[in-house]
Parts: C-alpha cells; sequence; structure tokens
C-alpha cells in the first residue's frame, strides 16, 4: 500500500482543512498556477519530512502540481493531523504518518520515504538526512539536493557539513529572511500561546510567564505572552540577545531566579536541558511547563520523572506531576513543540511565506546542475519574490527607489558637502 495513515476515513474533513489553509496561502496559490503550467519539478522523486499540517498538505499540493512525485513522513510523533494525511492519501500522495507515534514507528515511516528513492530531501530537523547519512546510505546517491525548515536542523547539518560527513548539498531555509523573520518570530510566537491555550485554557493576564532564550521564536513567544497580559521574564546566555530583551522592556534574570516565581515556563532554545532537576526542585505548586523548541530535550523530564511520585492525564496534552514533596506541576504535550502537538501549528498565512521558499528552492535545486556538497543559503532573489508577491496579496503597496537614489545609494564619491 502506498500509504499508511491512522484512519483513510477521515479523509472528507482533511480536504476542508486543506480548502482551508490554501485559501489563506496566495503566494503558494500563485506558485501553483505557474508550476501547473510549466512543471519545472518534472521527473524530481521528493521526499518530505515535514510536521503533516494542513499547510504543509497545500506545499504537497503544490510541488505535485509542478510534476513532482511526493512521499511524506511526519518531522514529529504528535504533530501530524490525522485527518489531513488521510487527505493526502485519498488523492494519492504517498504518505506514511498518524499522531502519537513510537519512535520504532516514527522511523518506519522516515524509512519509507526513503524507500520511494528522493532526488530531492524536504527536511524539518534533519532526520530524513541524518537516517539517509547513516543507516540507508545505498540511496544516497540518488539524492541530487535538500532543503531544510528549521533553525536545529541547520545547526545539526553544518556540523555535520564542518566534519566531511554532509554528503549532498542543503539548501537552508530557516535562515532566510521570508522564513525566520515571520514563521519563527510570528508563527511561533501566536501558536505557542495558542497551544498552551488549547492544553491548559488557563488566563494569561497576571501570571508570571517565563520564556529560556530570546532568539527569533522566543522574542515572538514573549512580545505575545506581554498582549495577553503576562509578566514576562526572559532568561539567556547569550549576552547580546540578553540585552535586546532587557531594551525590549523584559526583566531578565538567570532561570535559577526565575524558576522560583514564574507560573508558566516556555523553553524556545533548540538547546538541551535548559530546564534542569536544579530548577525542577524549586518550581512553585502549579507551575506548568511547555516547549516550542524542536526536540523534547529542552525540559529535562526525565528529572521530573524522578522528582515525582505519580502522574495523570488531566486533560488531552496536560500531564500532572506530583511531586515528592507535596507540590504539583504540570507538563504540556509531553515536552514536544506545545505549538503543534496541542494545537495547529503556524497560521496559514505565515507557512505561505516558508512553503513559498521550499517550492521555490525546491525549482531552484532542479534547475542548477552543479551544486556542490555544502550548506547554501536561498537565493536572494527568491525572498525578494516571496515577500513582494506577499505584500502585493495583503493589498500594501510601497515606493520605488529613483534613478537618482540608486545612483546616490551605489556611489561612494558623495561626501557630506
Ligand atoms: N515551535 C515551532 O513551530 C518552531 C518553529 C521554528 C523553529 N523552532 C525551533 O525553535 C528553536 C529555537 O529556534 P530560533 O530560530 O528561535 O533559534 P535562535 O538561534 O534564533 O535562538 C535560540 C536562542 O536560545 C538561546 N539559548 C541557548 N541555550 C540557552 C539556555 N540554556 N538558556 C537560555 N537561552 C538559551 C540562544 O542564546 C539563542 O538566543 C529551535 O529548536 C527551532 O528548530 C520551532
Amino acid at each position: 500500500m502506498s500509504y499508511k495513515v491512522k484512519d483513510i476515513g477521515l479523509a472528507p474533513r482533511g480536504e476542508l482543512l486543506i480548502e482551508w489553509a490554501r485559501d489563506h496561502m496566495p503566494v503558494l496559490a500563485l506558485i501553483r498556477s505557474r508550476f501547473e503550467l510549466e512543471k519545472p519539478l518534472a521527473g524530481v522523486k521528493l521526499g518530505a519530512c515535514l510536521h503533516a499540517t494542513k499547510e504543509t498538505a497545500v506545499l504537497v499540493r503544490t510541488l505535485e502540481a509542478g510534476g513532482a512525485e511526493v512521499a511524506l513522513c511526519g518531522s514529529n510523533p504528535l504533530s501530524t493531523h490525522d485527518d489531513v494525511v488521510a487527505a493526502l492519501a485519498a488523492t494519492g500522495t504517498k504518505v506514511y504518518a498518524w499522531r502519537e507515534q513510537t519512535t520504532e514507528e516514527y522511523y518506519w515511516c522516515v524509512n519509507k520515504v526513503i524507500d520511494h528513492g528522493p532526488t530531492i530531501t524536504m527536511d524539518d530537523g534533519a532526520d530524513l538526512v541524518s537516517t539517509l547519512h547513516s543507516k540507508r546510505t545505498e540511496k544516497l546517491n540518488l539524492v541530487k539536493a535538500g532543503s531544510e525548515e528549521t533553525t536545529t536542523g541547520v545547526i545539526r547539518l553544518r556540523a555535520m557539513h564542518r566534519d566531511g560527513a554532509l554528503k549532498y548539498p542543503i539548501v537552508a531555509v530557516n535562515d532566510t529572511p521570508t522564513k525566520r523573520m515571520f514563521d519563527n518570530r510570528y508563527g511561533t510566537g501566536q501558536s505557542t500561546i495558542d497551544g498552551i491555550l488549547r492544553a491548559s485554557s488557563v488566563m494569561l493576564a497576571g501570571k508570571v510567564f517565563v520564556v529560556v532564550g530570546y532568539g527569533w521564536c522566543a522574542r515572538g513567544v514573549a512580545t505575545r505572552a506581554r498582549g495577553m497580559g503576562s509578566h514576562v521574564i526572559v532568561t539567556e546566555v547569550d549576552p547580546m540577545k540578553a540585552l535586546e530583551a532587557v531594551m525590549d522592556g523584559f526583566q531578565v534574570m538567570p532561570l535559577m531566579e526565575a524558576a522560583k516565581v514564574g507560573d508558566i515556563f516556555v523553553t524556545v532554545t533548540g538547546d538541551t536541558k535548559v530546564i534542569d532537576e536544579q530548577h525542577i526542585r524549586v518550581m512553585k505548586d502549579g507551575a506548568m511547563l511547555a516547549n516550542s523548541g524542536h526536540f523534547n530535550v529542552e525540559i529535562n523530564i526525565p528529572a521530573l520523572e524522578k522528582l515525582s511520585k505519580g502522574k495523570r492525564r488531566m486533560r488531552p496534552d496536560l500531564d500532572e506531576y506530583q511531586m515528592k514533596n507535596g507540590r504539583k506541576l504540570y507538563l504540556l504535550a509531553e515536552g514536544r513543540l506545545v505549538n503543534l502537538a496541542a494545537a495547529e501549528g503556524h497560521p496559514s498565512e505565515v507557512m505561505d511565506m516558508s512553503f513559498a521558499d521550499q517550492a521555490l528552492v525546491a525549482e531552484w535545486i532542479q534547475k542548477n546542475k552543479d551544486l556542490k556538497t555544502g550548506v547554501y543559503d536561498v537565493p536572494r532573489d527568491i525572498d525578494e519574490m516571496v515577500s513582494r508577491i506577499k505584500l502585493q496579496s495583503m493589498g500594501v503597496m510601497i515606493d520605488k527607489l529613483t534613478d537618482e537614489q540608486r545612483k546616490y545609494l551605489m556611489s561612494w564619491s558623495q561626501g557630506t558637502v
């Protein structure tokens, strides 16, 4: 069978969700119309390991419109939308994904995508690339190039390239301005709050909300939490980011101090054990812990388990831990990306830009015959095109440089007077 999903009967519901997303993704719509005519991806076998959401389905159909044969698996055991993947499977996409997978099931799906023999890979967290490079090397020579969607994946791929382990070129879609400045900041900002609210339904106004990290994603989360009336504390390890947080008006302090006063904690660092045993030990009764970074290692969950004497699932995506010292702490979405596990991930409007980048990068890879192994930036004209179309779709006009201004900005000979 060319798919494995939880329930193919969910397809009609998934189709409606995909239609809703499609109608909020105008940049991708324009690309899809062109792809339908030009078929720039004819002959491409595309292997995608992405969060299997309604927006991803719109991307998959855009790639298929361009002539690609796509195989898709989820990039997280908890982020797949069963109705959406059922709809994709029902219309002929090779899709292997369902919500709540074991680690073995997760990698079984990754391997099914590799069985497809991808010539281009599209990853979110580099699991496809690392499986290809470690356990499925027989398929490596089929791959021409790939792209990577998230910060953590790009970090892993740059490390592979540094060690001489990377065997094919990858475009770092995550790092490009039309992705990082918008998806990471505004997308993660809004959807992380959405995930926390759907999982807990607590009031944010008046709460002490601790954001661990102040990178692109964390900035979005901190700003949105402040907008909801929380008192926001930021913790950082990078002095420049910490300074930025101070000047943006947030209280900054070491996590050990923040741990004693926080009501809600959100990690968004891409790092490991940022909330560790010593922090958990001093947290207040009732404190809630969530993560929006890529992997479920940011909160030391084994330490949380060790310090507790019992655990109950109170609501979907919310577990109560009864601590040995009598307090209760709450973990959201098992410490996995709370915005994707407990909510629907980023809004379609912002994924429109990230996935427009992905579609255009796949086309760019296909057109460029001589890419060498390495980690590439997204070409600047793709970024400019995506922001121009996005502005147009929002009905926003901007000014143009005059010839005189262009000449002035290019010249070095004109001084102060
Ligand atoms: N939830 C989502 O949908 C989503 C979307 C995009 C990216 N991500 C993931 O979110 C994570 C962060 O991405 P980003 O683009 O904001 O990265 P970034 O590099 O811009 O920011 C990470 C920040 O974390 C800080 N940090 C690292 N270790 C820390 C520690 N121990 N304590 C405090 N701060 C620490 C770094 O100094 C840095 O400022 C990555 O794992 C990324 O893959 C998630």
